[in-house]
């Protein structure tokens, strides 16, 4: 009798689970199905670029992190997305980010020894270092950072859609169904807040030809107080920044019970520009490290929604009360580097070979052992996005 698998949502866990149980020969069939084509406007990685860092305070991710990087840099199919920009990280004022960072980094450093990470102690180290995009930067005096020259990012709708092997199907009859939708699990399953829907900001600027020629070889600058900018884009020549410092919700009833009210993410429609505030950070970020830009406008603006857990460990177990659905979600916004490799562990999850580590920290937990806060993304402050002021073209 045929077995058959089907997987709903074709983001990052949703591709690289279709890629690895097709590898492993776990089903006869697997058919996995989108609200819309790969890369989906509604997919966290539907984006032209995502960071690929191994820098992480728990030391099973790190590991984890260290292995899909060695797949992006191998001769796999979403290795010519990947570039090794090199990651400037700025240290944060905040101490939860801080702390983060700095176990982070020691971690990295007692596995792959001292060098892996290059401390930059001062603005004009920093500025020795990258003479060319922050001569003119007004840095703070008291500003310092890392730099790992060994993280990158890769392009992320290119990544995704180098996964991607399409079937068609009419009706499907599945014996085990994989639900990967991302943040829009909420609008499916009451998961009763073990995932909550996030909205964070995205924005362009877009450059010109020689522009773009002098910024080309700038690294991934992470400041976790302000916003982050990646190298421009070779195609568009456009540069991508995120915001920090606030993080969104969009609280509404369900439709499968009316008591229920959660965060469900908004359409593209909804709201084609992203809040005052993340714009501000924005600018902030750019009169500190590139002036020159500082009074360009934004564009293409846009929220780009996580599934995010209190303790920021995914989700991948299965669904209570049913024998044949796994849920493999709750991404917390740092999973995109998982491409690669998240698949190999699902597979397991399947035949229960998952390591007790990896069954236990991916686990429908009880909601009170969600309690443990890990604030790694640093302070965020939740807005409603209904509450919030968003002024066009600023
Ligand atoms: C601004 C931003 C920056 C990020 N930066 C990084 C980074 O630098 N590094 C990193 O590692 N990660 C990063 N991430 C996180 C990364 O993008 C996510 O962790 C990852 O995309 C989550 O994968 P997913 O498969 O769970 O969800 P998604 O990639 O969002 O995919 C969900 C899929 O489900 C589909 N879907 C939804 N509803 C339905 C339905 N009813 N029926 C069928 N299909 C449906 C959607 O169309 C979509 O294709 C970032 C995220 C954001 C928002
Ligand atoms: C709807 O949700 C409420 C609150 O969680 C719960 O008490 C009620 O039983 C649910 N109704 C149905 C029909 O499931």
């Amino acid at each position: 009798m045929s077995n058959t698998c089907l997987i709903v949502g074709c983001g990052v866990f949703g591709l690289s689970s279709a890629v690895d149980l097709a590898k492993q020969r776990v089903f006869d069939r697997i058919v996995a199905i989108d609200a819309e084509a790969v890369p989906s406007s509604m997919s966290a990685a539907n984006d032209l670029n995502k960071i690929v860092r191994p820098e992480y305070a728990d030391i099973k991710y790190m590991k984890l992190a260290l292995e899909a990087m060695d797949s992006w840099r191998s001769n796999s199919p979403v290795s010519s997305a990947y570039h090794e920009s090199g990651r400037l990280s700025i240290n944060s004022k905040d101490p939860n980010r801080r702390q983060f960072d700095s176990v982070s980094q020691a971690n990295l450093r007692k596995l792959l020894g001292k060098d892996a990470l290059m401390d930059l102690k001062s603005p004009d180290e920093i500025r020795k270092k990258f003479p060319t995009f922050l001569s003119n930067a007004p840095l703070n005096e008291d500003i310092s950072a890392v730099f790992n020259e060994r993280a990158g990012y890769a392009s992320a709708s290119e990544a995704a859609s180098a996964a991607v092997e399409t079937e068609d199907g009419s009706v499907i009859q599945a014996d085990t169904i994989l639900l990967a939708i991302g943040a829009y699990m909420n609008a499916y399953v009451h998961t009763d807040r073990r995932v909550i829907a996030k909205g964070l900001p995205v924005a362009h600027m877009q450059l010109t030809e020689d522009e773009y020629n002098h910024y080309k070889n700038i690294p991934i600058v992470f400041d976790p107080d302000v916003a982050y900018i990646f190298p421009p884009d070779p195609k568009s020549k456009l540069l991508k920044f995120s915001s920090a410092g606030y993080e969104y919700v969009y609280n509404t009833r369900t439709r499968y019970n009316e008591s229920i009210i959660t965060s469900i993410p908004t359409t593209p429609s909804q709201y084609t520009d992203i809040p005052d505030y993340a714009k501000e950070s924005i600018y902030r970020f750019l009169r500190m490290y590139l002036p020159e830009l500082a009074d360009r406008p934004l564009e293409k603006c846009k929220m780009c929604w996580i599934s995010d857990t209190s303790d920021s460990e995914f989700l991948i177990d299965k669904l209570p009360g049913t024998d044949n659905v796994l849920i493999v979600n709750g991404d917390s916004g740092h999973a995109f580097k998982f491409l690669p490799n998240i698949g190999k562990y699902v597979t397991q999850k399947i035949r229960g070979t998952l390591s007790t580590e990896w069954r236990e920290a991916w686990k429908w937990k009880n909601v009170d052992e969600h309690s443990r806060e890990v604030k790694w993304r640093g302070s965020q402050t939740l807005a409603d996005l209904k509450d919030v002021s968003f002024t066009p073209n600023k």
